[in-house]
């Protein structure tokens, strides 16, 4: 028999311990061995169907030598920082959905599990369900990655969904996806970009194998988003997203952001709504590569946990994914896009500043999008404009 346990039971610690139970059976004809949930830490204790494994003692689950791996569900980086790395030095495997901590201290403590001869594996650390770092960093290993983008937090999507379908309002919308389990602790990081920023660096640190550090991205949510743009890039033909992307540059350096995009509705990510993410990697060998399922949720987010942990089982660990080194990041304004602007202002306005520009109304306000341009060019045009919004074009 094989023993684990889970550190915090929030939402996704428990949708783990639901799917070690539910789950037995598959499980263990997949391990050849039976796989015990045998504690569960929390701060506070409460009734429920894991009462009787709770303990709010770390040093108890620290120091027990049969729990072989630790399902790590606190979040944030204090206590989930210092009990992930003394399970990893314990000698015990450690499993986490918790992208703050990966995106902030990922290296390290890659660096703590190969030392130890453990793995830190965080499969559900981005996009939930959808199995999306290991088909980059295996099956696409042979690629080198130019590029990856996607709609990364299932919250922020369900929200525009909502308004965009049913005209409900943004706070109502947000507290639905608290209810459902999609939120963060403090939606602030949903909302805010956040929580999108966190993933889009893991996924540039694996596909580019260099650190990018979170602090150095520049995020922005959707709380400036106006229902005018999303009404007018509607009827354009285009949705209007919140995407993270990462591009590789020349020289092998780098770039990456969160911010919400136009994006036609003939491109298939357009189409992806409610809490699903997609999440795109452009490989030099493969094109473009779509992944697409539910990008938050107790039991798509804990199904890649315990995945994590049959393979922590079953593998070898593979040691120190990127490196420590996070020069070579530069400001995403160097990257050319198309860009949507909303002024208050006339065509002529317009055109006098970016030349011929594809015009979608007209109304006192005029709303365009200008032909590629980098950021910093875009803002540099716009400085004589009354710009009331603006957003790049995926095209
Ligand atoms: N709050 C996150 C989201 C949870 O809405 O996508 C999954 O990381």
């Amino acid at each position: 028999m094989i023993q684990m346990a889970v550190m915090g039971l929030g939402t996704v610690g428990t949708g783990v311990a639901r799917i070690v139970a539910e789950n037995s059976a598959q499980i263990q004809r997949k391990l050849g061995d039976t796989l015990r949930l045998k504690t569960v830490l929390v701060r506070h204790f409460r009734e429920g169907p894991w009462r009787n494994l709770m303990t709010d003692d770390f040093t108890q689950l620290e120091t027990d030598p049969e729990i072989q791996v630790a399902v790590e569900c606190i979040g944030g980086v204090d206590a989930a920082y210092e009990y992930t790395k003394r399970c990893l030095m314990a000698g015990k495997h450690v499993v986490t959905a918790n992208k703050q901590l990966v995106a902030e201290r990922g290296c390290e403590l890659l660096k703590l599990a190969e030392e130890k001869g453990v793995h830190y594996l965080f499969e559900a650390s981005v996009g939930g369900g959808i199995p999306i770092l290991h088909p980059l960093t295996e099956c696409m290993a042979a690629n080198r990655i130019d590029e990856v983008y996607g709609i990364l937090n299932g919250t922020t999507n369900y929200i525009l969904t909502r308004m965009v379908r049913t005209g409900a309002f943004f706070t109502d919308a947000l507290r639905e996806a608290q209810a459902r389990g999609y939120a963060e602790a403090d939606p602030t990081a949903d909302v805010k970009g956040i929580d999108a920023g966190r993933k889009i660096c893991i996924l540039a640190d694996l596909a580019f194998g260099r650190q990018v550090n979170p602090a150095a991205v520049p995020m922005e949510g959707i709380t400036r988003l106006s229902l005018r743009d999303v009404k007018i890039a509607n009827r354009a033909g285009y949705r209007i997203k919140l995407l993270g992307r990462a591009v590789r540059l020349p020289g092998d350096d780098r770039t990456a952001y969160v911010a919400p995009h136009l994006i036609a509705e003939t491109l298939p990510i357009a189409s992806v709504e409610d809490v699903f993410n997609a999440v795109v990697v452009r490989g030099n060998a493969t094109g473009e590569v779509m992944f697409y399922g539910r990008g938050a949720g107790e039991l798509p987010t804990a199904s890649a946990c315990v995945a994590d942990v049959m393979e922590c089982l079953t593998a070898r660990p593979k040691g120190l994914l990127w490196a420590e080194d996070a020069s070579g990041f530069r400001d995403p304004l160097e990257l050319e896009t198309r860009w949507y602007f909303r002024i208050e202002g006339s065509l002529t306005d317009a055109a006098a500043a970016f030349g011929q520009v594809e015009v979608f109304s007209e109304d006192g306000e005029t709303a365009f999008l200008t032909d590629a341009v980098t950021g910093l060019d875009a803002m540099a045009r716009a400085a004589g404009l009354n710009v009331l919004a603006s957003m790049r074009v995926l095209s």
